[in-house]
């Protein structure tokens, strides 16, 4: 399994006070997707606007930076095959009007600015988005799914 990847996501505060933790992460999971870290906190601001760094000189930062710490949040780290490019297509478009039915923003949102989830947009970001918030050290558990064999033609 050579192009097996880390993937940083996100329920972002809607998600959370919506009740929609358990939908996403059903969703990761029925797709193969592994779970390998995974908590529930509150971003500070300073966390918040480091996540979002590359959005600094957009109009809509303050919103955003607003928005992801006005509740509690679910960070994770998926692995999986092409993990990034596998959890960008569940998540679906940024606004949640032209996201796709079948993605978690096309069934569960319907405004830009509550989109129930984040993911990391490359690898290179997914990496440095679980320093950003599970530090450097992020605290992975390492295992194997028991249909890895199945997931998988090779090993
Ligand atoms: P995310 O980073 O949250 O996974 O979303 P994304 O890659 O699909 O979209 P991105 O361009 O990175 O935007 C980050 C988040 O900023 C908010 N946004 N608001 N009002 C607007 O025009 C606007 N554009 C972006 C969204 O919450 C988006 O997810
Ligand atoms: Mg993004």
């Amino acid at each position: 399994m050579p192009d097996v990847q880390r993937e940083f996501v996100m329920i972002k505060p809607d998600g959370v006070v919506r009740g929609l933790v358990g939908e996403v992460i059903r969703r990761l999971e029925r797709k193969g997707l592994k779970i390998v870290a995974m908590r529930m906190m509150r971003l500070d601001r300073e966390t918040a606007e480091e996540l979002y760094a590359e959005h600094r000189d957009k109009p809509f930062f303050d919103d955003l930076v607003e928005y992801v710490t006005s509740g509690p949040v679910v960070a994770m780290i998926v692995e999986g095959r092409e993990a990034v490019k596998v959890v960008r297509n569940l998540i679906g478009a940024t606004d949640p009007v032209e996201a796709d039915p079948g993605t978690i923003r096309g069934d569960f949102a319907l405004d830009i600015g509550r989109n129930v989830v984040h993911a990391a947009d490359s690898p290179e970001s997914a990496e440095r988005e679980i320093k950003v918030v599970f530090g450097e050290e992020p605290p992975i558990v390492e295992y194997e799914r028991c249909d890895e064999g199945w997931l998988y033609e090779e090993r």
